[in-house]
């Protein structure tokens, strides 16, 4: 009744902003990511046959408060699927998870552990592997997660139903696909964000008059961007991924009260991208709900982005590449994918 999984982050190039359930995280439009190696989360459960409370442990710490309650109310879906199964409903749970990078401020640390989660107790309750239930299950514990079930380009499919069953991460090309795309994220920034996305969305979405002709945009960008990430055209993939990012954050301006996720260092890690496409270097940028720009490029020209980002106030950059599946660590049941 033990199992250990890992899972990549992921960076989307059109984002998810806004929730149309709260409680399930169904998205009022679909998006579509790439999934980030090296990084990731490992993330080892095991149930015991006695009832109680589980045990929560995050990067080496006891995990409280409304952190502790999104990993149980995964544990607990996960026991009403094993019970539902005819498996029997496992009991209390000891969980621990370890990302090996920084968990705030952009990186979607929360993606690789829920995915990581989800795979995990799964296995762990004597559950098959399945992509489409896996990726549902990630998505109630934090949105974008469902999309880190699968490596290389991944589209969140927003769905129609109330349920939330046809609201799930579908790759559409593996991390074999580009393998010379580089995914560079500057850390301009290390301060813990003070709107968490959570937050951020649900004011957007009540408050922001440009909210409507966000959700129908980014949907349009969505198909939009899909042949171009089948032929492997930078130029235009970047293109896309960068004015999603402005159309979010003009979305978050526009709330009441406004919100904005960027530094001056973030500016100006854009306008440098800007002189550098001059130069001739491919470089474009896109952002998450925090400080820290992920600059796309390709291998040949990732050390001038380097350094370009080194000179406009990244303290540290962390180098990524389009990565593969999540997976379970040092089981036969790894075996059956
Ligand atoms: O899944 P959450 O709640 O961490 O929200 C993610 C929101 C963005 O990172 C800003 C966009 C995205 O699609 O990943």
């Amino acid at each position: 009744m033990k199992a250990t999984a890992k899972a990549h982050p992921n960076i989307a190039l059109v984002k998810y902003w806004g929730k149309r359930n709260e409680r399930l995280i169904l998205p009022h439009q679909s998006s579509l990511s790439v999934t980030l190696g090296p990084l990731a989360v490992t993330t080892t459960v095991e149930f015991e046959a006695a009832r109680g409370d589980d045990e929560v442990s995050i990067n080496g710490k006891v995990a409280q408060g409304g952190e502790r309650e999104r990993v149980v109310a995964l544990l607990q879906l996960v026991r009403r699927e094993a019970k539902a199964r005819g498996l029997g409903a496992p009991g209390r749970a000891r969980m621990t998870s370890a990302g090996d990078f920084p968990a705030a401020a952009g990186l979607a640390s929360s993606a690789a552990a829920f995915a990581a989660l989800a795979v995990a107790a799964r296995a762990a309750a004597g559950l098959k592997r399945d992509v489409k239930t896996e990726s549902t299950l990630a998505r109630q514990g934090s949105g974008s997660a469902c999309r880190s079930i699968e490596g290389g380009f991944v589209r969140w499919n927003k769905g129609t139903r109330a349920d939330g069953r046809d609201s799930y991460g579908e790759q559409l090309f593996d991390a074999a696909h580009w393998p010379e795309l580089r995914l560079l994220v500057g850390m301009v920034s290390r301060e813990e964000k003070e709107v968490k996305s959570r937050d951020g969305m649900r004011g957007t979405v009540k408050t922001s008059p440009y909210y409507p002709a966000w959700a129908k945009d980014a949907d349009l960008e969505v198909k939009r961007i899909v042949p171009f990430i089948k032929r492997r055209d930078l130029e235009a993939v970047g293109e896309v991924a960068e004015r999603n990012a402005w159309r979010m954050h003009a979305t978050a301006f526009a709330a009441n009260p406004p919100l904005c996720y960027l530094k001056p260092e973030t500016l100006s890690v854009i306008q440098a991208c800007a002189q550098l496409r001059k130069q001739g270097v491919g470089v474009w940028f896109t952002l998450d709900a925090g400080p820290n720009p992920v600059l796309l490029t390709s291998q040949r020209d990732e050390a001038a982005v380097a350094k370009v980002l080194t000179a406009h106030g990244a303290s540290e950059i962390v180098r990524c590449h389009p990565g593969g599946d999540a997976q379970l660590i040092g089981s036969p049941a790894s075996v059956g994918r």
